[in-house]
């Protein structure tokens, strides 16, 4: 079985070289149709109704190590993508609090449970990525889904006052969908 397997894959490796640069042109369409990116993103879209595929895409293709990265490496692309993406908006959200000074007390507490939820989000991606590493799936699923809590929190929190508008709810919608895109490569990994 281990020997057909590797049969298997060395065969496939070959094939991969020969699609990347060897003499037999082969339309675009094979090679698309081979990418890890789309394929895991396929899955992950199919999996979680809350991602986009374009998004899952365009995420991942923006780094240039998600090209020849497999499965699990993706895995960890994607968790630093949340944890980049958390940092970007905590920020952010620092930045709207310092800019107006006189904020609505609502809307203030409002950000401020906004800056609160990112920061631990942000401590959880920190922990989730050592799990990840040392293959404690379980445990790095724990820790992105507090994570996948603060987007959704933060965006919840202003529907209680009528009238008030996220100012955060693409940067929200963001690393919502980020932080499941990881959990199902988690899922998938299992
Ligand atoms: C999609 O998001 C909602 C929360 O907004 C959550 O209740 C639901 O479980 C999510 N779906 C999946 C498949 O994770
Ligand atoms: C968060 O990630 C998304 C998707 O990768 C990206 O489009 C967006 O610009 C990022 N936002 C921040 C604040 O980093």
């Amino acid at each position: 079985m281990v020997r057909y397997l590797h049969f298997f894959s060395l065969s496939f490796y070959i094939f991969f070289l020969i699609l990347q640069g060897g003499p037999i042109s082969i339309s675009d369409d094979a090679v698309t149709a081979l990418s890890v990116v789309e394929e895991t993103c396929k899955k992950a879209a199919d999996m979680d109704p809350n991602l986009t595929y374009k998004f899952c895409v365009t995420s991942l293709q923006a780094i240039p190590r998600s090209h020849c990265a497999n499965l699990r490496g993706l895995g960890l692309i994607a968790m630093k993508l949340s944890r980049t993406n958390a940092t970007h908006t905590k920020l952010y959200i620092k930045k709207i609090m310092k800019k107006k000074k006189k904020l609505e007390p609502f809307y203030r507490s409002c950000l401020e449970s906004c800056l609160e939820l990112y920061s631990n989000a942000i401590y959880s991606t920190r922990d989730a990525i050592k799990y990840y590493k040392s293959r404690s799936y379980l445990e790095a699923n724990v820790q992105f889904s507090a994570v996948m809590d603060a987007p959704s929190t933060c965006e919840d929190g202003f529907k209680e006052k009528e009238g008030l508008r996220s100012p955060l709810t693409k940067k929200n919608n963001d690393l919502f969908q980020l932080t499941a895109l990881v959990l199902s490569i988690i899922e998938m990994l299992r």
